[in-house]
């Protein structure tokens, strides 16, 4: 798929702008802070309602105006469909798809992104939080029904530990405690969790050999990049755990772990069993959870394992290797959904790529490396403070940006 045409009502820096784009590469050129970055946040706003920069939408609305709208003609195949989002402050977006009102939720998926961008550093080296979402992201991608099962874990997650707070403060109080709303939202928790640690473990195992496969590219052959999921109830439940050594090494022990870990992670696909689990694990830590007024288990507490060979990549690869394994964790989700047949859109599910001033931090053969990757892909944004910055290979439409006006060069 690739968008035709943009346009922006008072989005970021932009007061109005119109934009006719081209299949292939794109990029966007100008020095700092000129709004270069607005334009292909605005393009991936539309196809996950979130931005790579901010966790409120009140940031994407001009100063001083009251909302926001973004608009764009996306095109599969050769059918071209236009989506647009209205952005309100404090208030819930409005929808269209064609021009006709319709509610959010059938928007999603109609464009799929792929956003590198200096910030995804976070994911090899921030905390669990980043690498859930990254996650969950996919997740919705690839199946964007499950968008309503991401926010109704949240919900019951928000109930659930607040809940558990007034329950540790009538304990310290010394009062009775009723518990069996507790055993409500224990039973709802459980329910709803199970399924998303399901369709991240399946998200987790389709991607695992593609992020192997970028890895190595991108690393020119110092591969070894290997994911897995982390659930905690695997922790609280004691399920076997063999380090990143045995993960990433040779022999027969090392593969007696990675059966292991097969066989845990496939335990997770079964949905009714983890809800079993999680709700036993629930009854078990009841006490402390009240105690300390937080809900121990769930998938709000997984995370996503990073090997780098022997060693996890987290407070272990360098700056560099940490490039390349967010490099790989994208383009791997490219690869991944543009190959997914599933997609609503058959065929033509490849996302545009975008690529958000990711040039100027790489090294010249990782940079030539990730220029030959993306050459052939439908649609590619990029944005570049410095012209030389991008691979002469990647020589495709150029855009000036300078003081919010954008022109053809
Ligand atoms: N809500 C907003 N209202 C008005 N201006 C905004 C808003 N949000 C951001 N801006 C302005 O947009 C500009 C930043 O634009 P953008 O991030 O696209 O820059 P850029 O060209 O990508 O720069 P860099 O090369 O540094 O990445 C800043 O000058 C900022 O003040
Ligand atoms: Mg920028």
């Amino acid at each position: 798929m690739y968008v035709s045409d943009l346009a922006l009502d008072d989005f970021r820096s932009y007061h109005e702008l119109v934009l006719g784009l081209d299949r292939g590469v794109t990029a966007f050129v100008g020095p700092n802070g000129q709004g270069k970055t607005n334009i292909v946040e605005a393009i991936a706003y539309l196809s996950t309602f979130s931005s790579h920069r901010v966790a409120a939408d009140a940031a994407l609305v001009r100063q001083g105006t009251p909302g926001a709208v973004v608009r764009a003609k996306v095109v599969h195949g050769d059918r071209p469909t236009v989506v647009e989002l209205e952005i309100v402050a404090g208030k819930a977006n409005r929808a269209r798809l064609n021009r006709a009102p319709v509610k959010t939720r059938d928007v999603l998926g109609v464009i799929r992104t792929v956003v590198f961008a200096p910030e995804d550093l976070e994911l090899v080296k921030g905390d669990p939080a980043q690498r859930r979402r990254f996650l969950d992201d996919l997740v919705v991608l690839l199946t964007p029904r499950l968008a309503a099962l991401r926010s109704e874990y949240d919900k019951v997650l928000r109930q659930r530990v607040a809940l558990l707070k007034s329950a540790a403060a009538a304990r310290r109080r010394g009062a009775d405690l009723d518990l069996s709303t507790l055993d409500v939202w224990d039973a709802s928790l459980a329910q709803a969790g199970a399924q998303l640690v399901s369709a991240r473990t399946r998200v987790i195992q389709q991607l695992r050999p593609y992020v192997a496969d970028a890895y190595e590219q991108v690393s020119a052959g110092q591969g070894g990049a290997r994911i897995d999921y982390r659930a905690s109830i695997d922790a609280v439940d004691e399920a076997p755990d063999p380090g990143p050594e045995l993960l990433g090494g040779t022999g027969e022990a090392a593969d007696a772990a990675r059966t292991a870990v097969a066989d845990r992670e496939t335990a997770l696909l079964d949905t009714p069993a983890v809800r079993d689990r999680l709700l036993a694990a629930m009854g078990r830590l009841r006490d402390r959870e009240i105690d300390r007024g937080v809900a121990l288990v769930g998938p709000h507490r997984d995370d996503v394992a990073l090997t780098l060979g022997t060693l996890p990549a987290r407070g272990y690869a360098s700056h560099g290797e940490s490039w390349s394994y967010a490099l790989a964790l994208r383009l791997g989700s490219y690869e991944l959904l543009r190959d997914d047949e599933a997609s609503p859109w058959g065929t033509d599910g490849e996302p545009v790529l975008i690529l958000d001033d990711v040039f100027a931090e790489l090294d010249s053969r990782r940079r030539d490396r990730l220029a030959e990757m993306v050459a052939d892909a439908q649609q590619v944004l990029i944005t570049a403070a410095v012209a030389e910055d991008v691979p002469s290979r990647l020589a495709g439409t150029r855009f000036e940006v300078r003081e919010g006006q954008v022109t053809r060069a």
